[in-house]
């Protein structure tokens, strides 16, 4: 048995396995309900789970297929009524013989009653699995889940993602070791995969490594509309994290209120990725310190983007998720700088006018047409 199955999944693993399960869950009641228009509905849902491992750890402990096969469980039980007729492939793929034999044993035993989805396997390296399963994501009927929880930093390459990024309907999420990236960027085999000039790596920060790295893999998808966002974890002196990314302004607003349930000051990691003085409870000596830099940095980009954009509510939704604010944590901070008399909101429609306290900041505004205007006010 492999190492990592060979004893209880860590702190870090645990946190990580719980964002997948947290997102998934998000994943699944999206794909699985019927949708609202009949254009909108995918024909097949797929998850793909490429490094899937053989089930569980040492004490029982659910990895990533297994938690999968959970949460579908879960949604027939709760919302049977409301799935959608479309048919549910679940693709597990390991390249260890003895992970697949495991897994299927315990995935048919806890696998849905209802057998509305099928369970395969393959036991290949990754890159053959993902040839395999592209033309499926490729097509623009299937909705997906790619999940890539690999060992390091070798197999999801920027060029893999932006091959998953270019498919229909697909979501990522993938565990990439960050702190060898940046431990041993100027050796070959990093460079075959990451070519980051080692001059910039050193100006970086260490404990925001693993950001850095989210950041390059986006700047690596050019102008492919892709969202990208990070999650760092720390286990002792080295720094992993997942990356997720999703074509959809409602995948990442799913995933970003996931993370900022894991940690509510900067939701972005499993320690004080920012140095802020105020973090863990405690509290700084002076209260304009006990502002999470996060929060500070977002106030004052959101507020150079309204004096720049005047942005309608669409604009100003996708501004806030991109910088990790879903909706919900979006209003607050702006209905505080309305209040202040800092910014102004000034209505499109006369539903808005009726309105005007709704700030319109959520995905179902974001789908219909712009509601009201934001401008810096002309009287602070
Ligand atoms: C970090 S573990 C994943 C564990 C699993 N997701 C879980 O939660 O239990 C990585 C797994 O990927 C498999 N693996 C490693 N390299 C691989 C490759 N190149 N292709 C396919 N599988 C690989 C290993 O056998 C191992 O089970």
């Amino acid at each position: 048995m492999p190492k990592f199955h060979n004893e209880p999944f860590d702190e870090a693993t645990l946190t990580k396995l719980g964002l997948f399960r947290q997102y998934s869950r998000a994943w699944l009641s999206i794909s699985l309900t019927h949708w609202r228009t009949p254009y909108e509905t995918p024909e097949q849902i797929n998850i793909f789970d490429f490094f899937a491992g053989r089930g569980k750890d040492i004490t029982g402990a659910s990895g990533s297929a297994l938690i999968i096969v959970e949460e579908i469980r879960a949604y027939c039980k709760r919302h049977f009524e409301r799935k959608s007729s479309a048919p549910v492939s679940l693709f597990f793929n390991d390249h260890d013989a003895e992970n697949i034999a495991n897994l299927k044993a315990h995935v048919e035993q806890l696998r849905c009653p209802k057998g509305c989805c099928q369970p395969e396997y393959t036991q290949l390296p990754f890159k053959d699995a993902l040839e395999q399963h592209l033309p499926l994501m490729r097509r623009p009927d299937t909705a997906n889940l790619v999940v890539m929880d690999q060992f390091g930093f070798k197999e999801v390459t920027p060029h893999v993602v932006a091959r998953l990024a270019g498919c229909s309907m697909t979501d990522i999420i993938f565990f990439i070791s960050s702190s060898f990236v940046y431990r041993f960027c100027e050796t070959p085999e990093i460079q075959k995969r990451f070519a980051i000039n080692p001059e910039d790596m050193r100006d970086i920060e260490y404990r925001t490594i693993h950001r850095h790295l989210c950041e390059y893999f986006r700047d690596k998808l050019g102008s492919q509309t892709y969202h990208l966002a990070p999650y760092s974890l720390k286990k002792g002196s080295d720094i992993y994290g997942v990356i997720f990314g999703s074509r959809y302004p409602l995948g990442l607003e799913r995933y970003l209120k996931a993370c900022w349930r894991l940690d509510g000051v900067t939701a972005e990691a499993n320690y004080n990725i920012d140095g802020d003085l105020a973090w863990d409870g405690q509290q700084a000596l002076w209260p304009d310190e006990n502002v999470p830099k996060k929060l500070d940095i977002f106030k004052r980009e959101l507020l150079s983007f309204v004096r720049e954009m005047s942005p309608d509510n669409r604009e100003l939704y996708l501004f806030c998720l991109a910088h990790g604010f879903p909706g919900s944590r979006a209003r607050k901070v702006v209905r505080e700088m309305i209040a202040s008399g800092i910014i102004q909101t000034e209505p499109l429609s006369s539903t808005a006018r009726a309105q005007a306290a709704a700030l319109y900041l959520n995905y179902d505004a974001y789908t219909e047409l712009p509601r009201i205007r934001f401008r810096v006010s002309d009287t602070p």
